[in-house]
Order: structure tokens, then C-alpha cells, then sequence
């Protein structure tokens, strides 16, 4: 009657399964000990060759994983001798003023987009800036070096600002070296912290953090001047 239904599945194991018990489809008792013992045969054989296969190309990769170091395909492990010298990994720390000039005859932070419409906290608004650092919060001293970068309006229902900036300095040994800042400035806190990301020049491998206060903010003009204090580690 069901000739072409060879075999069903019980995954509950066959005691479960009367009509499968007299089945003429099933295979005989003598057919199942036969399949078991190749089974038992055939099993370590082909689980032997599969794992030595396996062992054998993960042996390998590691090996040419090795090797392909020891060659700088494209990349190696350096001796930190031979690359920073005796140089020691130090910690300085800078005191600045950032001018954030939004008016005048020469703004240096300038609106690129503007925010989403009827937003309170100019949420979507960007700023791109070219903001004088300079050693006290008066603009006219000395430059030493300028912010330069963005800062986004990321929050909704609050002025959180995402900053991405480079401090790029200009004065002495540090002259040409620059510090990377990227993160969460909430402008209205007291104390706002953002992390050192990373520097070149004299600032290679920088990590670190700075810490900003508002030194003065005219809501009517936009300018403000804040104070930076920069923890860096660097060699
Ligand atoms: C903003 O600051 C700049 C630089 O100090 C100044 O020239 C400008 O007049 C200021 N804007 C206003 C409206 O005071
Ligand atoms: C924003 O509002 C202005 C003025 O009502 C309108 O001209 C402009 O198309 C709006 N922009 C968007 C993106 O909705
Ligand atoms: C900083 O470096 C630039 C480029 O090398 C140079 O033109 C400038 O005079 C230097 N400034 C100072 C203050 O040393």
C-alpha cells in the first residue's frame, strides 16, 4: 500500500512507534546489526581523517600565520626598542583657552548645517571650527595652537554636543604636533570630559582625557571662551 514510504522519522526513539515496529519497510534485525557494525568501523575511520584534516590545516595556518609575521606581509610585531628608543611613556598635562568666535568680522565657528526645523536645542545643527587656543582666556595673547574640527547638536532634548576635533599646535617643541579629542560635550554641565582619542608629532600612541569648564558664554553673540584642561599620556 505505502511501498514508496521507505522510512519515517521518530525522534522520540521506535518504541514510540507501533506501526514502525512491524513494518515490512523496516530494515531486518541481521540488515541492523550488519549497518551498525560498519557503522562502528566506518565512524572513528572518517572522524580519525576529518579531525586530522582539520588539526592539520589549523597547524598550518598557524604556521604561515607565523611566518607571515616574521615576513611583514602586511603586518609584524615590532621590537618597541627599535621603534621608540629608549623613550619612556610620560604624562603632560596643558592648560589652554578655546575662543569659540560664532560673530563678528572673523568667526571661527561657523554653522555648516542648521538644525532640524522647530527644534529648542537645535538638535541636527553642526559647527565647523577653526578656534584660537591660547595660554589665558584673553583672545589676544599668544596663539599656540588651534581647535580645529566639528560639533554636532546630537540630542534632542538637551544641548549635548558630539565634538570631533584636532588641537593643532603651533608654538615651540610642540609646533606641528597635534592632539585628537572625540566626545560628549553636555555645554551646560559645570565640568564636561572628553576623551584624547589619539596625536601625532610628539603626541603618537596620546590617550588621555580633557576636562572643560565654561570660562565666559554671551547667549546673544554666541562667543564663548573655555577652558581646557588636557591629561595626555604620550612618549
Ligand atoms: C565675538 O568675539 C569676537 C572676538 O573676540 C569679537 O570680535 C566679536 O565682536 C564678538 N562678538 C560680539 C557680538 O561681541
Ligand atoms: C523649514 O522651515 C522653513 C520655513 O518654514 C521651510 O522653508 C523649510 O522648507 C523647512 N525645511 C524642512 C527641511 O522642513
Ligand atoms: C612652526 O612650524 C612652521 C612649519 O614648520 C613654521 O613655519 C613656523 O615658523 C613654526 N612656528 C614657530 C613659532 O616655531
Amino acid at each position: 500500500m505505502h511501498d514508496n514510504i521507505f522510512y519515517i522519522y521518530y525522534p522520540y526513539g521506535a518504541s514510540n512507534s507501533p506501526s514502525a515496529e512491524n513494518s515490512r519497510e523496516r530494515p531486518s534485525r541481521q540488515e541492523t546489526k550488519r549497518m551498525a557494525t560498519k557503522t562502528a568501523i566506518l565512524v572513528p575511520i572518517l572522524f580519525g581523517f576529518a579531525w586530522s584534516l582539520l588539526s592539520s590545516s589549523f597547524l598550518g595556518a598557524s604556521a604561515a600565520g607565523g611566518q607571515g609575521e616574521a615576513d611583514g606581509i602586511f603586518g609584524r610585531t615590532l621590537n618597541q626598542k627599535k621603534l621608540l628608543g629608549s623613550r619612556k611613556e610620560k604624562l603632560s598635562h596643558f592648560k589652554l583657552y578655546w575662543h569659540d568666535v560664532a560673530s563678528g568680522k572673523n568667526p571661527t565657528s561657523i554653522s555648516v548645517v542648521k538644525p532640524i526645523n522647530g527644534s529648542q536645542t537645535f538638535f541636527g545643527a553642526v559647527n565647523m571650527i577653526d578656534n584660537a587656543l591660547t595660554l589665558g582666556s584673553d583672545p589676544s595673547l599668544k596663539l599656540v595652537g588651534r581647535a580645529q574640527g566639528f560639533y554636532a547638536q546630537t540630542a534632542q532634548d538637551q544641548v549635548d554636543l558630539l565634538m570631533a576635533k584636532n588641537f593643532a599646535f603651533v608654538e615651540g617643541k610642540y609646533n606641528g604636533s597635534s592632539i585628537t579629542v572625540l566626545g560628549r560635550n553636555p555645554v551646560f554641565d559645570a565640568v564636561r570630559e572628553m576623551p584624547v582619542v589619539g596625536g601625532s608629532g610628539l603626541f603618537r600612541f596620546a590617550h588621555g582625557y580633557a576636562q572643560l569648564r565654561t570660562h565666559t558664554f554671551d547667549l546673544k553673540t554666541g562667543n564663548a571662551t573655555v577652558e581646557y584642561n588636557i591629561y595626555v599620556f604620550h612618549y
